[in-house]
């Protein structure tokens, strides 16, 4: 047993079962013990996952051809900003180096101290698929939460009570019929609702593993994972704080939730009809230097799970 698992069994031994969210919350964010807080690096080939972001230089490359597409259609403000959500290992930090770019990533940006107004483009590269998520499960009586318990030295899923409110709107909204179990992403719309507040005019560029309204039907128990040394699997209590956990992101939420914002869709395709949508000229330049693998596997290894979603805020 770490020193994470005899927290959250503490805490659970206190309070009752946890919400999964807090669970996660913990699993991933807690101070020096949570997967993302502590020393060791969880990217790359010693680490337990690749993602998009590594794939440097032609993943810079062409996002920074769209964010100066966005830019010019913003008009080229002069406090045109690049703000990255979860910023990770600051691999953009290059790619972005042309624009005012401002890394936010947990423990290490004092969210605070970020400008309260600026024009420009968020971008994010598997944030929302971070984002802790509540567990709610169809019975007979309704929904009820899955909560985390213990039993002997084991963390295990309990049946909870029934839903709040909160997430009885959301499940109302967003639950297929077919769904058995549904990840609630709650605390994704509540960045959503932060950094659109402080984004004056400009875009939200995301992308994301995930799914449309119309694939929800490909994950009927839910899409938790966790990660481990490039292993996957679904047992997501196992070892907290040694292995990653992530949720599929449902897009059609980001781009409901965003329109009650204010935020409007532009587009939402996947990460393969975005790259190209940027033009051949745009590709032969990032793979220039013999890059011509990263492309590749862009387009074709990640090029179909991944998607994009833009969404423009337009009023002030
Ligand atoms: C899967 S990693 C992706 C990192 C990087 N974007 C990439 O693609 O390589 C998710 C990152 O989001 C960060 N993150 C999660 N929640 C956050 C929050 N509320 N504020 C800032 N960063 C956050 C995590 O610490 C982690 O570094």
């Amino acid at each position: 047993v770490n020193d994470l698992s005899a927290l959250i069994r503490d805490e659970i031994l206190k309070h009752g079962p946890m919400r999964f969210s807090r669970f996660m919350e913990l699993a991933l964010y807690e101070p020096h013990l949570g997967y993302y807080r502590r020393d060791r690096d969880p990217f790359g080939r010693q680490g337990d996952f690749y993602t998009a972001e590594q794939l440097q230089p032609v993943f810079g490359r062409l996002m920074a051809v769209a964010v100066d597409m966005l830019d010019e259609e913003l008009g080229c403000p002069e406090d045109f900003t690049v703000l990255e959500l979860g910023a990770g290992r600051g691999e953009m930090a290059n790619a972005f180096s042309n624009f005012r770019y401002i890394p936010v990533e947990v423990g290490h940006t004092d969210t605070l101290k970020l400008p309260e107004s600026f024009n420009g483009v968020v971008f994010s590269n598997e944030f929302f698929d971070a984002q802790p998520v509540d567990l709610a499960v169809r019975s007979f009586d309704g929904w009820v939460e899955r909560r985390v318990g213990v039993q002997g030295s084991e963390l295990i899923f309990l049946p909870g009570p029934g839903v709040d409110e909160t997430a009885a709107e959301y499940l109302a909204q967003y639950a297929a019929g077919d769904q058995q179990v549904v990840e609630l992403h709650l605390k994704s719309i509540e960045q959503l609702r932060w950094i659109t507040a402080r984004l004056t005019k400009g875009f939200v560029l995301t992308v994301d593993y995930g799914y449309t309204a119309r694939e929800s039907i490909r994950f009927p128990q839910g899409s938790l994972m966790s990660y481990h040394r490039h292993q996957a699997s679904e047992d997501v209590l196992k070892d907290p704080g040694d292995r990653d956990i992530t949720s599929h992101v449902p897009f059609q939420v980001l781009e409901q939730e965003g329109k009650k914002l204010g935020l409007e869709k532009v587009r939402q395709e996947t990460l393969a009809q975005f790259l190209i949508s940027l033009g051949e000229e745009s590709f032969i330049r990032a793979v220039e230097g013999g890059h011509e693998l990263q492309l590749k596997t862009l387009l074709f290894g990640m090029g179909e799970s991944f998607r994009v979603l833009l969404q423009e805020k337009t009023v002030g």
